[in-house]
């Protein structure tokens, strides 16, 4: 059967960084409500907003303190309710982030659960004792140290946190905390809202908390295996999920399970007694990328190196995302989000800013699947250059900071602006007007004026904006939102796929290099090409191809 969000087209909104509205210097609801015409003019059909609820901040509302109250700093409840129906009446459909795995540490349960060890909502968390003054494992957490955090005034009480650790983790082993997260889920669905994208769904279940981590290191170690896609995950998330379903039978369910390859994104997508559990995932192992060299600075410090694109083990990749998900959903295709740096910045060439851009767009949103686009990419926007190391709001970056050299701190904070995903949360870049049309007050993050904005863009033919709007609309035809997909044989450099619907058959030739490149086309009778970007010339079957070309070419007219 089909769905609405089998021709979803995501469009990925960090609210406190999209538009401010009452001039505090944080973007708001108000604000994004005045931009959705902009939104609906880019032709996507769907927005995922970050979390909006109320939440101490610190880390940008992934930590729920009430999850049934929008952030004053963001809004309330009205302005949420207008946001999700003017989007509606626009067609376009609304996400909401969904945080089931963590709470705030300000979160009544978890205030009420410090209370006392005989505290009803002491189980709503995962606690466990020791008598040697040492946390029960060696398991790391994902934002440093160890998971475990000493109860403040109960010596050998730990609590588990897998992030900061004002975030402990829910028990899910509870039941009642089971049916907590399905009443909360309830409650937005209920409102009005069209999908939960899932935030770290994967960790939900927990292996043995007194099996330590084998490794030779002394320190906390990261051990996903111990806390990542256990098979109890799939047991709590069917629950929750056909709860939801009952209400909402075209709920989407966008799960975020970072780690996933194919065969688990397939698992966590498998139809089940004709349900499925998640609609789509989204991994962090989409594409394949490989590390930049690293410089001696950097080593030294132990900067996380940049990241670049593996064109070489694209074509495999491309086809096992494809071919693992074809029986059970489609793949998620994005370059970028909140947690990367911004697609500009890691796999942009600086030779040809727009035209690369602009072909590794139609490389990847054209395939099959569900694009999901970071706002501000459709305009190329690079992650913000922080100048102080304050500003990435992360303690392990302050705390890095007594350790450079004076003289290189302005090269260690470009450096960390390439790879850090602060810098890739700066304010939208709207206009020339103050802080780029975002805000009359300074932004909650500093930015420098903008070298591109929307009002520049939108007047120029060229620009990667209309292009993105050019692109979408391709998007948005039956061929290439519901056609098989087939990549033929691509070289190294050169990625060439075809999508076929119906008798209708797409042709998607793209040069992911800085150097000519010639492709032989398939044989079939192209008719003109539809959507271009950079040099190409045609002579029969040849297509020669300048840096970062692409053509697509379709053989009817698109429906
Ligand atoms: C997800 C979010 C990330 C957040 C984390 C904890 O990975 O994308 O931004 O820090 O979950 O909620
Ligand atoms: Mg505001």
């Amino acid at each position: 059967m089909t769905k609405w969000y089998d021709n979803a087209i995501i469009y990925q909104v960090y609210p406190r960084s999209f538009q401010d509205s009452d001039n505090d210097g944080l973007g708001d609801l108000r604000g994004l409500i005045n931009r959705l015409d902009y939104i609906k003019s880019l032709g996507v059909n769907t927005i995922w907003l970050n979390p909006v609820l109320t939440s101490p901040q610190v880390d940008n509302g992934y930590d729920v303190s009430n999850y049934y109250t929008i952030d004053p700093k963001f809004g309330d409840m009205a302005t949420m309710t207008e946001l999700i129906e003017k989007a509606h009446q626009l067609g376009l459909h609304v996400l909401m982030d969904f945080v089931l795995n963590h709470t705030s540490d300000q979160h009544p349960w978890f205030q009420d659960a410090l209370k006392s060890p005989n505290s009803l909502f002491r189980d709503y968390y995962i606690w466990q004792k020791t008598d040697n003054g040492l946390p029960p494992n060696n398991w790391g957490s994902f934002f440093g140290g160890s998971v475990w955090q000493e109860h403040p005034t109960e010596p050998g009480a730990y609590y588990f946190h897998l992030f900061d650790k004002h975030m402990p983790d829910l028990n899910w082993r509870n039941p009642e905390v089971r049916e907590a997260m399905i009443e909360v889920a309830k409650f937005w669905v209920e409102k009005g809202i069209d999908g939960l994208r899932l935030d770290a769904f994967i960790h939900i279940a927990k292996g043995n908390l007194r099996q330590n981590y084998p490794t030779d290191s002394t320190q906390p170690v990261v051990a996903e295996p111990m806390f990542a896609n256990l098979p109890n995950v799939v047991t709590y998330l069917q629950e929750f999920i056909n709860e939801l379903r009952k209400i909402n039978s075209d709920l989407f369910i966008l799960g975020e399970g970072a780690s996933a390859d194919p065969k688990l994104a397939a698992l966590y997508t498998r139809k089940t007694n004709g349900r499925a559990l998640c609609d789509a995932i989204v991994s962090f192992r989409n594409l394949p990328k490989k590390k930049k060299t690293a410089t001696s600075l950097s080593t030294t410090l132990q900067l996380p190196q940049p990241e670049v694109l593996d064109v070489a083990s694209l074509p495999v990749s491309i086809v096992e995302w494809q071919t693992t998900l074809a029986q059970t959903t489609q793949p998620t295709l994005y370059f970028s989000n909140h947690d990367l740096p911004r697609m500009a910045t890691a796999y942009g060439d600086p030779q040809y800013p727009a035209e690369s851009l602009k072909t590794l767009a139609t490389m990847l949103y054209l395939q099959k699947g569900i694009p999901i686009i970071y706002y501000g990419e459709e305009l190329g926007l690079k992650s913000a250059e922080l100048t102080r190391f304050s500003a990435f709001q992360d303690q392990t970056v302050t705390d890095l900071e007594q350790q450079v050299p004076e003289g290189q701190k302005q090269a260690v904070l470009k450096a960390l602006s390439q790879v850090h995903k602060t810098a890739a949360r700066q304010a939208m870049s709207w206009d020339q007007s103050s802080n780029n049309g975002f805000s009359t007050h300074e932004p909650w993050l500093r930015v420098a004026p903008a070298s591109t904005t929307v009002a520049q863009q939108d007047q120029d033919a060229n620009s990667i904006l209309n292009y993105y709007r050019a692109l979408l609309k391709l998007k948005q035809s039956s061929l290439f939102s519901k056609g098989e997909f087939y990549l033929l044989n691509s070289s190294m450099k050169t990625i060439m796929f075809t999508r076929k619907f119906h008798g209708q058959v797409g042709l998607v030739v793209t040069n992911l290099s800085d150097q000519e490149r010639t492709v032989t086309l398939p044989n079939f009778s192209l008719g003109q090409p539809v959507l271009t970007t950079g040099e190409w010339q045609q002579k029969a079957e040849e297509l020669r191809l300048q840096p970062w070309s692409s053509v697509v070419f379709i053989n009817s007219s698109v429906q």
